[in-house]
């Protein structure tokens, strides 16, 4: 069958060059906001006088069937149709006859798709708006039920300093409240209407777009018709947050990977979230991590590959922007899976105190306020620091800790060594004591607690 096109040329092609150049086993997603976007374009032709009340309401009509059919199950998408832009308008034209053909007038199909993206992908940074609010929520509230574990905190992967391990966790809270701004803030600048640009270089019609705009729920019109078709980078700015905040979740993921491994177990996933081996039988896998890590290069990817595609395109509208879809889709697809196993994940996952404990009591992680309980008794800080280290090296020697460590050998370093030396290197002095404004006080974590929900609240 000749295409809807055919004039110029036969409009019959190669059945290669068809499969290769339709998109509709991708776009037809979009139907919804394809078949809302045509039926605010038949409103604002007739608004205007451009078409009659009649055919506009047979538009509208129709155009309503063709939706209730589709989400019934009763129309089924056609490959053989080039786009979904195109299988909407063919049904149409089916159905109720000529007056079908009358929608594309005033518009195209490159302002077409770029306002189908745009609505389609408001919508998808609503629903991300919500997930990284309950991801966020789940962190809040396991930094709320487990306030007393005392962890190590690393850098380097090295024990560092005695940590609550809410406050490691908020720090997470902290990313994703940043990442769900940037995703509130890109779908603001997605939400401009580039209909009306026509195929690029607007129309002799007089059109209402502004009109059009507000029915689809614009907050304004593209300002440049050949801008309006052209550019993709509200998908470059949705697809930038998300490979921000898979970054984040990976970094989380890695951390859980390591946390439930035999060197660490300072958790354990609930067994809904984690794999058994197929010859290992004391495997316990968290798998689920491993995923959300690993799909995070899959995300970063889709990115690149968009950044790619678009960086060498003259102006206006040019067939490789088709690529922008399966790229901007694959991103909002893995983003939302990933959120959605990693909320129930870290929910339901159990924490264990004593290992995390061990582990702070093991790593001279105090070796810090041992030197800044000198430094209070008036000894340089670099001096101070010199004796803790070698204070260190000897319990190292003897198989002591800094809290084992007899007196008598302390003295040895330093007369300005006492016995309150003990209550200020005891861990869990060593976290109270730390009460600087976003500190790992408990008074301080729980003041990022707050401030989190109020954040969330606003
Ligand atoms: N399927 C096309 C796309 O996704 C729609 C726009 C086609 N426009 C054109 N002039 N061929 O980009």
């Amino acid at each position: 069958m000749a295409k809807m096109w055919a004039g110029r040329s036969s409009g019959i092609t190669d059945s290669i060059a068809d499969d290769f150049n339709s998109s509709i086993s991708f776009d037809s997603r979009m139907y919804k906001q394809d078949i809302s976007g045509s039926m605010a374009h038949a409103a604002m032709l007739a608004e205007v006088g451009i078409i009659s009340a009649k055919d506009a309401d047979d538009l509208i009509d129709g155009l309503q069937g063709i939706l209730d059919d589709i989400e019934s199950g009763k129309l089924e998408f056609d490959p053989g149709c080039e786009d979904i832009h195109m299988f909407v308008e063919q049904v149409l034209t089916e159905r109720i006859g000529d007056t079908g053909k009358k929608l594309h007038t005033a518009r195209s199909r490159n302002d077409q798709v770029a306002l189908d993206l745009r609505m389609y992908l408001r919508d998808e940074a609503a629903e991300l708006d919500t997930l990284i609010r309950e991801l966020t929520e789940v962190l809040v509230s396991v930094a709320e039920k487990n306030m007393g574990a005392v962890m190590p905190g690393y850098t380097h992967l090295q024990r560092a300093q005695p940590i609550l391990f809410s406050h490691h966790i908020m720090a997470y809270a902290m990313m994703l409240l940043r990442d769900k701004a940037r995703i509130v803030d890109a779908a603001k600048r997605m939400n401009i209407s580039p209909i009306g640009s026509c195929a690029f270089a607007g129309t002799t019609y007089h059109t209402d777009r502004g009109f059009e705009a507000e029915k689809l729920g614009f907050d304004g019109i593209s300002q440049n018709s050949i801008d309006g078709v052209s550019d993709r980078d509200f998908c470059l700015e949705l697809m930038s947050a998300i490979a921000i905040l898979m970054m984040h979740m990976s970094r989380l993921s890695e951390e859980i990977v390591l946390w439930t491994s035999w060197e660490f177990k300072f958790v354990e996933l609930s067994d809904s979230y984690t794999t058994g081996s197929s010859i290992m039988p004391q495997k316990k896998n968290s798998d689920m991590a491993e995923l959300i890590r690993g799909k995070t290069g899959r995300v970063y990817g889709d990115l690149m590959a968009l950044l790619t595609t678009l960086k060498g395109l003259p102006l206006a509208y040019n067939k490789d922007m088709q690529e922008d879809k399966e790229a901007v889709f694959d991103a909002v697809d893995t983003v939302k899976m990933c959120l959605k196993v990693m909320t129930p994940m870290i929910d339901t996952m159990k924490i264990i105190p004593e290992n995390m404990r061990k582990a702070a009591n093991e790593g001279f992680i105090n070796a810090t306020d041992l030197a800044d309980y000198m430094v209070k008794k008036g000894l340089p800080f670099r001096n101070a620091y010199k004796i803790s280290g070698s204070i260190v090296a000897d319990c190292i020697k003897r198989g002591l800790v800094l809290d084992t460590y007899p007196l008598e050998d302390y003295r040895k370093y330093s007369e300005l060594i006492d016995k309150d030396v003990y209550d200020e290197i005891n861990i869990d002095n060593c976290v109270e004591k730390r009460i600087s404004a976003g500190g790992t006080s408990s008074i301080s974590v729980k003041a990022q607690i707050a401030w989190v929900k109020a954040e969330l609240e606003a």
